[in-house]
């Protein structure tokens, strides 16, 4: 049988069947070659024999997931419950963002029932020691290992037996066996196949670091999510200390838990409260603002949403939004202008959800509409005012889920009025003297909460 020719880009690992002058996948020139023979079967991938039998689902016996805590609720939380024994996660997020600050950081609680094992190629055992120190990461069964090569990895791993291994980052690992550099596409697939190896073989549970970078010179986590159990991912901007830890992926739970942290000088704290985080600071008597509550997983979160509507000079108006999606902000306005007459199509238009948060459950939609409006006329949403609701093309308020949560979330932050859509007023709770606004269009939403235009 004749085998086909395999080319590779020496730049970043990308396999193409065809020779090409530039690599499809990282763009540079003259960097595809053949690759060797000897080469094309990785390592220990050889077929030996057929090992595996079949079974019937009957067959096989019942196997409890063994769940740890990390020590840290926030992450228990999105990991659904806990860490699972013997799984392989991984931790993405931009370089700065406080991967590294997190896993030490849950090492001293995991150490407590655990041995663990933390192998860093990015920095030296010394800085390890400071920044452990700095974390008040005391973990007598904390073990560290500086070293890039897996192999190496692997024997450490043999000789230390951990339950538990950290790796930071993955970009920085790489296989003797694969001659492209760490960080490119073969190069980090290899080595979390290995990993992942380890943890189904050994039942080791692995936390993987992986680093996001825009302009994708190195492989990011997003290659690697087929691959693993669970993806994590750390999101947050540079300009606040707020971070928000995201499942993108969970073989064990589900993927629309959220949990929210604040990066301080000695580590990150858990933020237990973050409607309270997100509505801090709210300007009074201001129009332009609503604010608006959304289900991240099975928590109710409350959310600032700002509008400016400003009159345009430009022949095609500004729209720009930010935390909020730009479509369905645009239709938005054009429900708005289309039902309820207000001539937003010669105006500007900026959105903004206050604290980095994105907001992309329907049920925000009214707020983003009351927001809207109150720029538009210049005159402001009630502060203690809270609007529920999904919004139609017709300019029909829709029924949204949750209402029971989302109501009681209103109360407890303190809040004595909330919009909600008429129909859902059937199955709207007593809510103790929180006071329901009923409204079937935004028309009628918009009259009740600004008053007549
Ligand atoms: P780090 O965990 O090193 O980021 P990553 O591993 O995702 O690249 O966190 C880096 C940033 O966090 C750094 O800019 C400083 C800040 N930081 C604190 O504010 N407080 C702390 O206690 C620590 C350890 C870091
Ligand atoms: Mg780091």
């Amino acid at each position: 049988m004749k085998t086909k020719s395999l080319y590779y880009c020496t730049q970043c690992g990308n396999e193409t069947p065809k020779c090409a002058g530039r690599c499809p996948a990282c763009g540079a020139w003259n960097t595809i070659v053949e690759q060797p023979a000897a080469k094309r079967e990785p390592a220990g991938r050889v077929r030996q024999g057929r090992a595996a039998k079949v079974y019937s689902l009957s067959e096989i016996d019942h196997v409890e997931e063994i769940r740890f805590s990390t020590g840290m609720r926030e992450l228990d939380r999105v990991l659904g419950g806990g860490g699972v024994k013997g799984s392989l996660v991984l931790v993405g997020g931009a370089p700065g963002i406080g991967k590294s600050t997190l896993l030490l950081q849950i090492c001293d609680a995991l150490c407590a029932a655990s041995k663990v094992l933390y192998v860093s190629g990015e920095e030296s055992l010394g800085q390890l020691k400071l920044r452990a120190r700095r974390l008040q990461v005391r973990g007598e069964a904390l073990y560290l290992l500086s070293e890039t090569n897996v192999e190496d990895i692997l024997e450490s791993v043999d000789e230390t037996a951990p339950d538990i291994l950290m790796v930071d980052s993955i970009q920085t690992l790489y296989q003797s066996s694969l001659d492209t550099p760490p960080g490119s596409v073969g190069q980090v697939k290899g080595c979390t196949l290995a990993l992942m190896d380890l943890a189904k073989r050994r039942g080791i549970t692995v936390f993987i670091i992986g680093h996001v970078n825009k302009d994708g010179a190195i492989a990011g986590p997003k290659v690697l999510e087929h691959m693993v159990d669970c993806v994590l991912y750390f999101e947050g901007d540079s300009h606040n200390s707020y971070r928000i830890l995201r499942a993108a992926k969970n073989r064990f739970g589900a993927t629309n838990e959220i949990g929210v942290f604040e990066m301080q000088d000695e580590g990150l704290a858990e933020v237990e409260n973050p409607s309270q985080m997100l509505l801090e600071g709210r300007p009074e008597g201001a129009s332009g603002t609503c604010v608006a509550c959304v289900m991240e997983g099975a928590r109710p979160v409350l959310a600032e949403i700002q509008a400016l509507i400003a009159p345009t000079g430009a022949a095609s108006p500004r729209r720009t939004c930010n935390g909020f999606d730009y479509n369905r902000a645009a239709m938005l306005m054009a429900v708005l202008e289309k039902r309820g007459g207000m001539r937003l199509s010669s105006c500007d238009a900026f959105m903004n959800i206050i604290g980095g948060l994105t907001l992309d459950e329907p049920a925000a939609d009214l707020a983003a509409v009351l927001a809207l409006a109150s720029s538009y006329v210049d005159r402001p949403v009630p502060g203690d005012l809270v609007a529920i609701g999904e919004v139609g093309l017709t300019g029909e308020l829709r029924a949204v889920n949750h209402l029971e949560q989302r109501l009681s979330e209103v109360q407890r932050l303190g809040f004595s009025k909330c919009v909600i859509p008429r129909r859902n007023s059937g199955k709207a709770p007593r809510c103790g003297d929180l006071e329901l606004i009923q409204a079937n269009t935004i028309g009628e939403a918009v009259r009740a909460v600004l008053g007549k235009a």
